[in-house]
């Protein structure tokens, strides 16, 4: 017998559920089955439980995750939450609100808070003056609120879960097109079990096993992320996520917790600096991005470095496709993926757990072994999560190509954007708003990035004088060009279908 983590037994559900337990426990059989309990699995198994759903929670180890991801929520990735049901999960970890970010370039910075407009945003919900807030987002050890989503599942009377690692995904070939039955596991190891659902949903992380068989692109990866724990680290402003931008790549700092704070540095691949003759990242964290920090960083940052506990992670980028195989749905990380520069991940993840349980609830999909009506439901979710994940996945990426700029053009796109951010008002607002992912318009991206490419050519033409008129429009036009080949790129990979 698999281990089995599942409150129900003591709990007085009426008959219907408590057959449904006996099935899950006994039979490993399902209406879902969720292979990766982490941030969207463990949410996802949650919401479709508490829609009556009888679901199967798989997990590899239910050992308190130590990771150097997931650390930052965006305000979006708050609301999300909230409309789970699952606000609660950020209580009691030790969470540092998020009130906004500061940007660092050279020796200047300036604040970029989250809007307080926006909160009080949509129509259908009228608000009165009072409630009018700054949204909110929260930073924190990931493995504490990873653990806090499992146990909303664990004690949920309609979710089994499993301490098992799924090995492979059942399929019927004989059906023409192929239909997916469930997975096959080992259990501690040694033990072979098979847990069967009508709908199987593969949101097993990043390094997916399973992705390559059903999605044919591959996650692109130029840069890593090199993080490690700073103690007592002042930061330029509290609360706030803090971006250092300069000669080099972009460096994240953010508490996520009482005394502790998250470095993040991105490490292109290739770069001399981290060559084993210059001493490794090691060499180059302490000799060239060290130096770069703001003076206050810079004791706990150099305390870190000497306790030597660096950790990386591979930044990757992956388009999302249409899920298009019969009883399979692929979501989160193993699905799509963006640079983690802006924090975006989770939102992504608890957004699309929003829309998904909205599309496969009971009222729209009454038995989900109704595969035609579920891949219907799937293309639809494809298109539809774009208002808000499509400006995720490109402002990550945009962004990032503008912050690790490497080329002369990009250097004066990062230039403009952070002039641009000086500016304030709208210029700080409408940006800071959809990286926080509380705007669901990408044409709003599209617009104030081509204005960041149109303030970059004013300052180079101003900074260039009268005199050199004629070297400014093709330097102009260069890098008019560049902002296009930035964003043009992911632009039509959300595109396609
Ligand atoms: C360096 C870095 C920093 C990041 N920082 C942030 C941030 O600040 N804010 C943010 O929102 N996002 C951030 N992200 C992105 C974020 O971590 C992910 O988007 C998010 O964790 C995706 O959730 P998921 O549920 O898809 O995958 P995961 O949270 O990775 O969960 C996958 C789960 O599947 C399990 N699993 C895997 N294989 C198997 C198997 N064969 N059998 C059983 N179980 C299995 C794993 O153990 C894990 O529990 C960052 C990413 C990186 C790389
Ligand atoms: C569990 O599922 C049943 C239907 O099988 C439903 O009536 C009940 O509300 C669900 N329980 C919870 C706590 O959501």
């Amino acid at each position: 017998m698999p281990l089995i983590l599942d409150s129900s037994s003591e709990s007085s559900v009426d008959a219907e559920p408590d057959i449904q337990e006996e099935r899950r426990r006994l039979y490993h059989e399902s209406d879902v089955v969720i292979v990766g309990a982490g941030v969207l699995g463990s949410a996802l198994a949650v919401t479709l439980a508490n829609q009556g759903r009888s679901v199967i929670l798989l997990e590899k180890s239910l050992k308190e995750p130590d990771r150097i991801v997931g650390e930052l929520l965006q305000p979006g990735g708050v609301q999300a939450l909230t409309k789970l049901g699952l606000r609660h999960t950020l209580d009691d970890i030790d969470a540092i609100p998020v009130t906004g970010y500061t940007v660092i370039y050279y020796d200047e910075q300036v604040p970029i808070p989250y809007p307080a407009i926006i909160a009080s945003g949509t129509q259908q919900e009228p608000d009165n003056s009072e409630k009018v807030k700054t949204p909110e987002g929260r930073s924190f050890h990931h493995g504490r609120f990873v653990s806090k989503l499992r146990a909303a599942a664990m004690a949920h009377p309609n979710i089994t879960i499993f301490e098992t690692e799924v090995t492979s995904i059942i399929d019927c070939v004989s059906e023409q097109p192929t239909q997916v039955l469930g997975v096959e596991c080992l259990t501690r190891k040694t033990q072979k079990d098979c847990f069967f659902g009508s709908l199987t949903i593969v949101c097993d992380g990043y390094a997916s096993k399973f992705r390559k068989s059903y999605i044919h692109h591959t996650p692109k990866v130029k840069s890593k992320f090199w993080g490690m724990e700073l103690i007592d680290c002042p930061l330029p402003t509290p609360q706030h996520g803090t971006v250092v931008l300069g000669d080099n790549s972009p460096v994240l700092l953010y508490q996520i917790g009482t005394h502790e704070t998250r470095v993040l540095v991105d490490v292109p691949e290739g770069l001399a600096t981290t060559s084993v003759a210059n001493g490794g990242v090691k060499g180059h964290l302490q000799n060239v991005v060290l130096p770069s920090l703001p003076a206050k960083v810079q004791p706990s940052f150099q305390a870190a470095l000497e306790k030597g506990s660096l950790r990386s992670m591979p930044n990757s980028f992956l388009p999302p496709t249409t899920n298009k195989t019969a009883g399979l749905a692929i979501l989160g990380d193993a699905l799509n993926m963006r640079h983690p520069l802006t924090g975006g991940g989770m939102t992504v993840a608890l957004s699309d757990v929003v829309l998904i349980s909205e599309l496969l609830s009971p009222e729209n999909v009454p038995d989900l072994y109704n595969t035609d009506l579920v891949l219907k439901q799937m293309k639809s979710f494809h298109w539809r999560r774009k208002n808000l994940t499509s400006i995720v996945n490109i402002l990550a990426q945009a962004l990032y190509s503008l912050f690790a700029a490497d080329e002369w053009q990009l250097k004066y796109l990062q230039k403009g954007c952070f002039r641009y951010f000086q500016l304030g008002g709208q210029c700080v607002d409408v940006p800071v708003g959809l990286l926080g992912g509380l705007i669901a318009q990408p044409f709003v991206l599209f617009y104030h990035f081509f204005s960041v490419a149109l303030f970059s050519i004013w300052i180079l033409v101003w900074e260039n004088g009268l005199l050199m008129f004629p070297v400014s429009i093709v330097q102009a036009v260069l890098v008019f060009g560049k902002a296009c080949e930035v964003i043009f790129p992911y632009i039509f990979a959300e595109l396609r279908s």
